[in-house]
Formats: C-alpha cells, structure tokens, sequence
C-alpha cells in the first residue's frame, strides 16, 4: 500500500520530527509498503536525500509560481531537486484558504513538469440526500484530469478525503461499506479520462481519521490503494500501530 504520513502543522520540534523519521524507517523494513513522510518545508530540508534512506517524501505542498520574485513560495523545482518525490495538492484545509479548482491544476502541472507525482486531494464538505455531494467531487477531479496529458494523468494518486471525516477518530470516520462505494465512484470518474487497463494503475487512497482500529476494515473493504494519514501519523506509536493493522 502508499502510506503518505501528513504531518500537516502537528510537528514543531526536530526532536520530534526525528523521532517519527526514525520510526518510519524501521517500519519500512519491517513493513513493504511505500510510506511516504510528508513533514512541514524546513524537516524536509533535514531529512531528505539521506544516507540510502529507503523513506520517500513529500510536501504538503507546492507552489502554482515556477520562479522568481515570489518570497515564501516553495517552487515544484525547487522541492525535487532536494529529493521530494510526491506533493500532496488541493487538501481541503488549503482549499479553504481560497485555494481553487483552478490552482490546484496550476499546481498538478508544476509538480509534474519535475517529475513530483501528485495526491490530488478530492472530497465533500457534507452529505446530501440528494447526492450533490458526488457532483463536488465530479468536479475536483474533472478539473484537474481533462487539462492533463494522458501520459500525465497516468503519474496522478488521487486521495478521498471527506471533509467531515477529518481530524476526527476512527469513529466518526466514514463507514467501510461507504468508502467501498465511493471509491467506485472515484475510479468511474477517472475511468473517462483513463482507459483500459491503465485505469488499474491510478492509486487511489483514502484519508480521514484513518487510525489503527479502523484501517484494517477500511483497507479490506474500501477497494483503496493505501492511506493518507493526518493525525495519527505524528505520533510514533500510532502511526506504527496503523501500519501493523494493514499489513
Ligand atoms: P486526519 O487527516 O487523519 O487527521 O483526519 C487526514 C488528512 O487531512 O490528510
């Protein structure tokens, strides 16, 4: 499975970061799924291209700027040519700084002109009987995947992440059986812009209080490709537990 550890704003510490890091390593060869580490611009920095390091990383973001005058920007080349290999794009917590439709396109493109492969982040804010809610996340990823080269839409992990199910507990996350059909959906959606058996080949991966007493069931019945987890991947022994439950 793709394990992407977000570590969004919960690390503040280099002890810390350093702590999990190491953890992280021991589960990567204790466990063979990718874990991709995906810690605030500056432990990125730290750890990135270390010795033989068999962790992948990623940013939490990327820029929509190429280069230039542009202070506090955190350009696609600049992050791969430290060694990052994934981004994670168009989260709900960024969308709701403003963050577009369009701009995560932006985004997507950037990344992928330097080789960086793109988790594109699509989910509904809330449910509705009526079903709009599946129209939102048509769109997020339509948006994104019509602009796309087919060669380019091949390099997309697309992550389902329901708003209302993030920063919660596994018990309030979204129901196995739910997740199965969504998931569905999702690869549906895709399925129009990517054909036959390629369409197997496009990770996608669910977040939302993903933690170690619901991935299991999460993971054997949601059809998923792996996680992306926001909480409980900053915190030593529960990212580890959750890693164990999926194995
Ligand atoms: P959470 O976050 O696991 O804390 O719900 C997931 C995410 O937002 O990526």
């Amino acid at each position: 499975m793709l394990i992407v550890a977000n570590w969004k704003a919960y690390v503040d510490s280099v002890d810390k970061a350093k702590k999990l890091v190491t953890s992280a390593k021991r589960l990567r060869a204790n466990y063979k799924h990718d874990i991709v580490i995906a810690p605030s611009s500056p432990y990125l920095g730290l750890f990135v291209g270390g010795k033989k390091s068999k962790l992948i990383f990623g940013a939490q973001d990327v820029s929509s700027v190429i280069s230039g005058a542009r202070t506090g920007e955190v350009t696609a080349s600049a992050l791969s040519s430290a060694g990052v290999k994934y981004a994670i794009i168009g989260h709900s917590e960024r969308r709701a700084q403003g963050e577009t439709n369009e701009m995560i396109l932006e985004k997507c493109r950037r990344a992928l002109a330097v080789g960086i492969t793109p988790i594109l982040c699509v989910g509904e804010l809330s449910r509705d009987e009526e079903g709009f809610y599946l129209q939102q996340i048509r769109d997020q990823i339509t948006s994104v995947f019509q602009a796309l080269s087919i060669k380019e839409r091949l390099q997309m992990v697309v992550a389902y992440e329901p708003v209302w199910a993030i920063g919660k507990s596994a018990f309030e996350a979204i129901h196995p059986s739910d997740l199965a059909e969504m998931v569905m959906y999702i690869r549906k959606v895709i399925g129009e812009f990517v054909f036959g058996k390629a369409l197997n080949s496009i990770r996608v991966i669910y977040g939302g209080s993903a933690e170690p007493t619901n991935a299991r069931d999460l993971a054997a019945a949601g059809g998923i490709d792996g996680f992306l987890v926001g909480h409980a991947s900053a915190d030593v022994s529960m990212f580890a537990a959750l890693i164990k439950a999926v194995s």
